[in-house]
């Protein structure tokens, strides 16, 4: 682009999605969820998707997969996502986000997608079995968020890379077809103390669905006792907390439980460290739990009170497809034209 093409000057607009496999976590909620509830309160369009597509890139239950979805659409509610105010809805019925990955496939260049790390982690080591949609995720995932011509994505650390590639083919796009400002350069909102949440059980490893031990996390619909017991579980060291931040940097375990803390807290790891220093985690667990019970177990109640009510969320479902079919339905008409489509 050169210094005077134009940029872009459409409204904000906020998308972000999770996958419906294996029920929502504390490392979404903290790392996704709370930020998706902050930006709906600010009152740009937001567009909360439950990525239907993305969970066929590995191999899955048809059967289960609807409920799968329901259950997703449900966690984002419990967490505040309020269907009145930002479009919860299913991938899958929206086809604009099918239709602008072929065009986005076109555009993304082999090398690019050769780079992303989440296609290594997730097909191991025998990557000549994985799918091929597993390879081109992340291109999809630059189409859910631009054809909304979303200007913000709230995500977790993890996703970083994912969104670079998303303004990648923004630009690339625009440069390839003449269409400066066309598309906006979508931001990454990676905020809070909780962008990455580890495991319970180990330091070291991102908190995640396909950990094979529950005890490794805290799910969304996990009950006060439950929560409370996995905590007193967690794995630490035997040492104090410390006076300061920097003294955690060797300290995995422990400085995932501060970050927790600070996270459920709105606070800082800082603060943490300044109201906690000097005692064990025999003192500093009971309180987590507590903070964590307090937080969670009115999302677990709302979450078990919705899914009693498929219909319910079968509304919310359809009625938010309608809305982002609105928004979506213009731009990638628009991108048929760009690209020379005959219609
Ligand atoms: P998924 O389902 O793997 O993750 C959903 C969201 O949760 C965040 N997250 C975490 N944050 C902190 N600590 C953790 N341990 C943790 N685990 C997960 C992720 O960063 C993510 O924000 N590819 C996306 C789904 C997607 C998407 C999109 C996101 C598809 N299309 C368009 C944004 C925009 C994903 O990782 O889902």
């Amino acid at each position: 682009m050169t210094d005077t093409a134009p940029t872009y000057s459409g409204p904000q607009r906020i998308l972000s999605g999770m996958q419906p496999t294996g029920g929502l976590h504390l490392g979404n909620y903290l790392g996704a969820l709370v930020n998706w509830v902050a930006l709906q309160e600010r009152g740009a369009a937001c567009f909360y998707c439950v990525v239907d597509l993305h969970a066929i890139t590995m191999p899955h239950n048809p059967a289960e997969l609807p409920d799968a979805v329901r259950k997703a659409a449900a966690a984002y509610i419990a967490s505040g996502v309020d269907p009145e105010k930002s479009a919860v809805f299913a991938q899958s019925s929206v086809t604009a986000h099918a239709e602008l990955a072929w065009i986005f496939q076109c555009v993304a260049r082999l090398g690019w997608l050769e780079r992303m790390t989440q296609f290594k982690d997730k097909a191991g080591k025998d990557k000549e079995r994985a799918s091929v949609g597993l390879f081109t995720y992340p291109v999809l995932q630059a189409a859910d968020i631009l054809v909304y011509k979303a200007t913000h994505v709230p995500v977790g650390e993890d996703q970083k890379q994912h969104l670079e590639l998303s303004r990648d083919i923004a630009a690339r796009f625009m440069r390839d077809f003449d269409c400066d400002g066309f598309f906006p350069l979508p931001e990454p909102v990676i905020q809070g103390a909780g962008t990455r949440i580890m495991s319970l059980k180990d330091g070291l490893k991102k908190m995640s669905k396909s950990d094979p031990s529950d005890l490794s996390r805290i799910n969304l619909s996990d009950d006060a006792d439950t929560i409370a017991r996995k905590i007193k579980k967690a794995k630490t060291d035997p040492a104090a907390l410390p006076d300061n931040v920097e003294a955690l940097a060797d300290r995995p375990e422990a400085a995932n439980l501060v970050g927790i803390y600070a996270a459920l807290a709105g606070s800082s790891k800082e603060q943490v460290i300044a109201e906690f220093a000097g005692q064990g985690f025999g003192a500093f667990k009971p309180k987590l739990a507590e903070l964590a019970v307090e937080r969670l177990a009115p999302v677990a109640n709302e979450y078990a009170r919705l899914i009693n009510d498929p219909a319910e969320i079968d509304r919310v479902l359809a009625k938010g497809a309608e809305r982002a079919r609105t928004v979506a339905g213009p731009v990638i008409a628009e991108v048929k034209d760009v690209v020379g489509f005959w219609r």
